[in-house]
């Protein structure tokens, strides 16, 4: 979503400013802009365009300032016009950026209005700045706090007032916001990953925290107004991470880190236990009847994958929900199910409430999977689990959906072990398999030229369905989802047993039919399926594994991975699916890693 950075230095911060944006471009991409203090004036510098636009309009107006914010916009309430883009400013006397949604905007704009307050822009963010102008009585922490007891919704601020110099004022409810230390100068930013190189020194703020930053320090007050200490810890802000290096895109350099990510993750596992997930003596994951999967997107369809593995290896009932359906249903609630929340980003608004919704209904068997270590889930959850991807800035997920069913694996194993489900020789075989993973990922990354060549064709077209069956069905999901968000070629996908209970009815010789066939019980079955395609004319894509008996023919194209691998076949099919998504978006010159619309962590609703 947006990205939020503010700074108070005796040097000029626009570079850094300009930075952090840089680093949280891939969040939120909309429009930018830069609002600091000059010479007791709030100037502001706004882009519709990226960061980089942003940075030579600056360096065009020779701007310079100690005191400022910035900010990169995922829109929620106004196009992305400049004149929505933030910091947004109230009466040149406040400016203001916001990552979130204010669920209450309508009815604070016409207590605003009534004041006399004239609203410039769309966004719910004005409220916001009008709120705090309303207030101010020359304390900008002041006015922040009574702004914010009147918000409802979800929210990360950063404020400066003109008559304030070195001076930031930041308020964090249900967005995540971080305060960065230096030597006598101080930052505030969405994601401590903007900060690096500039500070590694982070406190991270709390739900409800108002926060001031100055030259020589920082003053936290919580919820209650209260103040607080937040622990300033050394973190690892992932600079060099976020660089291409020889890439193109970083969703190509994600997808060719996944053999390494993969053994990161495995990293120092001897043996599968329950400590693996916090859990030391086994005490609380023993205590789990079922298991109920809570996650969006990419991650939801790990949690697909990983139903498979639960209910066969541990014979525990699992229930795979979408976060935001769940949060809204009326559901039965079972406290002795483990609730597992899955997400790379770990601040995916939507699980984040499913979570809470979870243990408002008694469950509080909780376990977190998530590929950051601060992030809100891995905080408000009792067990938990780092997948250790790296930063994955493309927005596209690739090496965090494999490492997350590395984890889930992990977690199935765990299950049946306490289960007695798990004799010690079938550990061994498969942590034998997880560790012959990363060899295993490189020999499907080496498929790379056959993929360009299928992505050629598929760059001309304008629908694709994707098929598979158990276990990978949610590959062929998660492949169709990945075509469609960045090559927007519209592409769905369907358990290849659905096809003819409708879809076939699309299948023409226009339509390509992407097949998930490696070596399963479940082939014959889908050779039936793919034979139904054929008679209509349809063209097959076919993954198969190298022992396969599929052979290619006119309109059957073939693309081979190794040997069949087992249960962890689904880690290698969605490789070649994540090189076609990657190449054709190429050809079709979509922007990869930044497509339209999208953003990278999803904090709003
Ligand atoms: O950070 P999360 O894993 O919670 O994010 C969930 C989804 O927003 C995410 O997987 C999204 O679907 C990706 N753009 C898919 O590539």
């Amino acid at each position: 979503m947006c990205g939020i950075v503010g700074s108070a230095a005796k040097r000029d911060i626009l570079p850094v400013l300009i930075e952090g944006l840089r680093r949280l471009e891939y969040r939120g991409y909309d429009s930018c802009g830069v609002a600091a203090l000059v010479s007791g004036r709030l100037e502001r510098v706004r882009s519709t365009s990226r960061v980089s636009d942003l940075s030579t309009r600056i360096g065009k107006k020779h701007l310079a300032a100690e005191t400022g914010i910035a900010h990169t916009r995922w829109a929620t309430h106004g196009a992305p016009v400049t004149r929505n883009a933030h910091p947004i400013f109230s009466h040149g006397e406040i400016a203001l950026v916001h990552n979130g949604i204010i669920e209450n905007h309508d009815e604070l704009r016409v207590e605003l209005k009534a004041k006399g307050y004239a609203f410039e822009t769309q966004t719910d963010t004005e409220v916001i700045a009008h709120l705090v102008h309303s207030l101010y009585a020359g304390s900008l922490l002041d006015a922040v706090r009574s702004a914010v007891r009147q918000l409802a919704g979800a929210y990360a601020i950063a404020v400066v007032a003109r008559g304030e110099p070195h001076r930031v004022v930041g308020a964090r409810a249900g967005s995540p916001l971080v305060v960065g230390v230096g030597d006598n100068e101080n930052f505030l930013a969405s994601d401590a990953l903007a900060l690096a190189g500039t500070t590694a020194r982070i406190a991270y703020l709390e739900e409800g925290d108002v926060a001031e930053i100055g030259l020589d320090g920082f003053r936290v007050l919580d919820a209650a107004g209260r103040d607080v200490k937040r622990t300033v810890k050394t973190v690892q802000t992932a600079g060099e991470a976020a660089a291409l290096g020889p890439y193109r895109h970083f969703m190509q350099k994600e997808i060719f880190e996944q053999p390494r990510a993969v053994a990161d993750t495995l990293e120092g596992i001897e043996g599968v236990s329950a400590a693996l997930f916090r859990d030391p003596k086994g005490n609380r994951l023993r205590q789990a009847k079922s298991v109920l999967i809570l996650a969006c997107g990419t991650s939801y369809y790990s949690g697909l994958v990983a139903k498979h593995w639960i209910e066969s290896l541990a014979r525990l009932p699992t229930q795979v929900e979408i976060a935001s359906e769940y949060r809204y249903r009326e559901s039965i609630p079972n406290r002795d199910a483990l609730v597992v929340v899955v997400s790379q980003s770990g601040e995916t608004a939507d699980t984040l409430a499913a979570l809470k919704h979870a243990r408002s209904l008694g469950q509080n068997l909780t376990l977190a999977i998530c590929n950051v270590a601060s992030s809100a889930m891995m905080r408000e959850t009792r067990l938990k689990f780092l997948t250790h991807a790296g930063v994955e800035i493309g927005v596209a997920s690739t090496k965090a959906f494999t490492t997350q069913l590395v984890a889930l694996f992990l977690l199935a194993l765990t299950l049946a072990k306490l289960g007695k489900k798990l004799s010690g020789k079938e550990e061994q075989k498969h942590l034998r398999s997880l560790r012959h993973l990363p060899k295993a990922l490189a020999a499907a990354l080496a498929l790379e030229p056959q993929l360009i060549s299928w992505a050629g064709r598929f760059a001309k077209k304008e629908h694709a369905l994707f098929l598979g069956r158990g276990l990978h069905y949610p590959i062929a999901l998660e492949g169709a989802l990945k075509l469609k968000e960045i090559s927007y070629i519209h592409a769905e996908a369907y358990p290849a047993g659905e096809l003819k209970h409708g879809p076939l009815a699309l299948v023409t010789a226009a339509m390509p039919v992407v097949t998930v066939a490696p070596n399963d019980a479940l082939l014959e079955k889908l050779k039936s399926n793919m034979q139904e395609v054929r008679a209509r004319g349809g063209e097959l894509y076919v993954l198969a594994d190298a022992d396969t008996r599929i052979a290619a023919s006119e309109g059957v194209n073939l693309v081979r991975l190794p040997e069949h691998y087992g249960l962890l076949s689904p880690i290698l099919h969605v490789v070649p699916l994540q090189l076609l998504a990657y190449h054709t978006a190429l050809a079709r010159g979509s922007d990869v890693d930044k497509p339209r619309n999208l953003a990278k962590s999803v904090t709003v609703e």
